[in-house]
């Protein structure tokens, strides 16, 4: 069983549907309001753990009710929460979604996700140091993403890093993952001013960079390699890279190479979108499998 550690958010999403998004000063009626838990961090831990690795997720909730239901949800999920701390007199990260016109725009309210600090993450060195893969994405302060790419280079444990959402990286971080994942928006900030096929070939077997429909570019150290995904009937894009991120960080661990990891994680995203919410619809492995 593959031992993956995730360190980052989670949130509780409240999710808006609507035919289309408001102009600036304009109100609409919208269709449909729910709310279901998200973050980025939990979404991959979620995901990690219905592909049957043993998960733990290292990060916080506020002490409130979407504090205690994102809890409930790990445990239904059978993702280890040992490092995941309340913070009292602290709201629960929110994601407020707006989802029309065949896609999604979010804003993040952090909350306690940016008490997911470095000394958090020094209470769980242990279960870092033992894991087969470690997890990381940008809702969370971004020190303990350049404190974890330390440690993990310290203990030789593999970093899967997500760049979500963007924000500039230190060379030092490119340099301490082993594995980045940005989608076309952030790799174009991320590599502000550069060419991305230059760029692909700067990280063989390191850099991925997630088209959407269009599948999974790198470059695999000879040549430039498009992995095509999936084409299916799209409810809901929402956690499409999460399922991604965690399909590929549970197939690596696992031993599979590179082009068959991304393709169990292309069809595992394929299957996300399908049905409603981050979580909604990612798939167990057995899914996946029957799938491929
Ligand atoms: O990646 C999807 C997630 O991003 C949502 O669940 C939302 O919480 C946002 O952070």
């Amino acid at each position: 069983m593959a031992k993956i550690t995730v360190i980052g958010s989670s949130s509780m999403d409240l999710v808006v549907t609507a035919q289309k998004r408001p102009n600036k000063g304009e109100t609409i009626l919208g269709e449909s309001f729910k709310t279901v838990p998200g973050g980025k961090g939990a979404n991959q831990a979620v995901a990690a753990a219905r592909f049957g690795a043993k998960v733990h997720m290292i990060g916080c909730v506020g002490d409130d009710s979407f504090g205690k239901t994102i809890l409930d949800n790990f445990n239904k999920n059978g993702v280890i929460t040992t490092y995941v701390e309340p913070v009292t007199h602290c709201e629960t990260g929110t994601a407020h979604i707006t989802l029309a016109e065949g896609d999604n725009s979010i804003i993040v309210v952090k909350g306690a996700n940016d008490h997911v600090t470095p000394k958090l993450v020094e209470k769980a060195l242990g279960v870092i140091r033992d894991s087969d893969i470690v997890l990381i994405q940008q809702e969370i302060p971004e020190e303990t993403v350049e404190y974890v790419s330390k440690i993990c280079k310290e203990y030789k444990v593999p970093l899967l890093l997500n760049p979500a959402p963007a924000r500039r990286l230190k060379e030092e971080v490119i340099e301490n993952a082993t594995y980045i994942t940005p989608n076309e928006h952030e790799a174009t900030l991320l590599f502000q001013n550069e060419d991305l096929h230059t760029v692909l070939r700067r990280y063989p077997n390191k850099l991925f960079i997630t088209e959407g429909k269009n599948g999974v570019r790198y470059y695999d150290g000879k040549e430039e390699v498009l992995v095509p995904t999936f084409q299916v009937d799209v409810v809901d894009t929402t956690g499409a890279g999460d399922t991604f991120n965690a399909a590929f960080a549970v197939a690596l661990a696992e031993g599979q190479n590179i082009k068959d990891s991304i393709r169990f994680a292309n069809r595992a995203a394929s299957l996300s979108v399908t049905k409603f919410g981050a979580q909604g619809g990612m798939p167990t492995r057995e899914e996946v499998e029957r799938s491929l």
